[in-house]
């Protein structure tokens, strides 16, 4: 057996990814820009079995052993890492989330790269940050940003290769907090790799695209600055741009529930009545992320709890980029 774990923190979009160029390959439209999560992450231990005993790989998720179809996904992944060793072992994969599946944080974006840097670290492929990034991208484009710790940017890119993330200021940068109201843990009935391929057929695409760069330039320039009032307006923005894709889709996509307008409205009062400095943000999905800087997140932590549609509230830090553990799951 060849073994190793990885420790890989999410990581929450300022400037969304949504809709792709090229599917196969999940080049998207546009950069986007995004900080890695310190305290929702996820842990894999791959074991590849080199002595041919498993016919199929096996994969753990949270103590439950996942269905055939449930481990599709893992298996086309795992596929790809075997491509690129030249073997064609099957895996033991256990994976542990330490925040709740489906909760509005992206299980994609940190299991895709902790099973991308456990993968190739236990077949003894030796790949910079970069080279993983194009390879965890592969299966879920958030992905490839969880490669890198603080705040990072994914360049679109033309091809597999230069489609990659890049950091752009270490997690020390700018003590920010993603506080994540859930309004509801259910799963999604349409994953984001499905919803992915419906953004060409908005009518709002294309205007989305058109003001893109803009956002990022000033997405980049407000986080350089720590511009907490610079950053959130733009955040919103973009947020609601890609919500405006998604509904406007066919079929359309409608992630928001009574709750997270609820929310949407409530950081908008705090904000003017109370000159509290926290924005919004949105994945695909209907719970809603609060960015605020430090100082803020207990109170803004406190009104959460205070709404009637907030189930749970987390709270995390900007984190590092992937770690290797000693310590195994399996
Ligand atoms: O990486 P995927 O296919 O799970 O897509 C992520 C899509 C969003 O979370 C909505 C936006 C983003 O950039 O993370």
């Amino acid at each position: 057996m060849s073994v190793a774990t990885a420790r890989v923190g999410s990581n929450i979009a300022f400037i969304k990814y949504w809709g792709v160029a090229d599917a196969s390959l999940n080049i998207p439209l546009s950069n986007s820009i995004s900080m890695t999560l310190a305290d929702a992450h996820t842990t894999t231990t791959v074991a590849w079995d080199d002595t041919g005993t498993l016919d199929t790989d096996v994969f753990v998720l949270d103590g439950v052993r996942q269905s055939a179809a449930r481990s599709q996904r893992l298996t086309r992944h795992l596929d790809i890492l075997r491509g690129l060793a030249g073997v064609t072992w099957r895996a033991w994969v256990t994976s542990q989330n330490n925040f709740p599946t489906a909760s509005g944080i992206a299980s994609s974006a940190s299991g895709f790269a902790a099973l991308t840097v456990a993968g190739c670290a236990a077949l003894g492929l030796e790949l910079d940050n970069t080279r993983l990034s194009a390879i965890a991208r592969r299966s879920s484009g958030s992905a490839s940003r969880s490669l890198f710790g603080g705040f990072v940017e994914w360049e679109q890119g033309t091809s597999d290769t230069d489609s990659v993330a890049v950091p752009l200021h270490g997690p020390e940068h700018w003590d920010l907090r993603d506080v994540v109201a859930i309004v509801s843990s259910e799963e999604k009935k349409l994953s984001s790799a499905g919803g992915h391929l419906l953004a060409k057929s908005s009518p709002l695409l294309d205007g989305r695209i058109a003001h893109v760069d803009g956002w990022l330039a000033e997405t980049r320039q407000a986080i350089a600055e720590r511009e907490i009032h610079r950053l959130g307006p733009v955040i919103e923005l973009d947020a609601l741009a890609m919500h405006s894709v998604m509904m406007t889709s066919t079929p359309s996509l409608l992630y928001w529930q009574p709750g997270t307008l609820e929310i949407l409205q409530a950081v908008r009062r705090w904000r003017e009545e109370e000159s509290l400095a926290v924005y919004f943000t949105i994945d695909a999905g209907p719970n809603v992320h609060l960015i605020c800087e430090a100082e803020t997140a207990a109170v803004v932590e406190t009104r959460l709890t205070s709404l009637p549609s907030v189930e749970r509230v987390i709270v995390s830090r900007p984190g590092p980029g992937p770690q290797l553990l000693d310590e195994h799951l399996i």
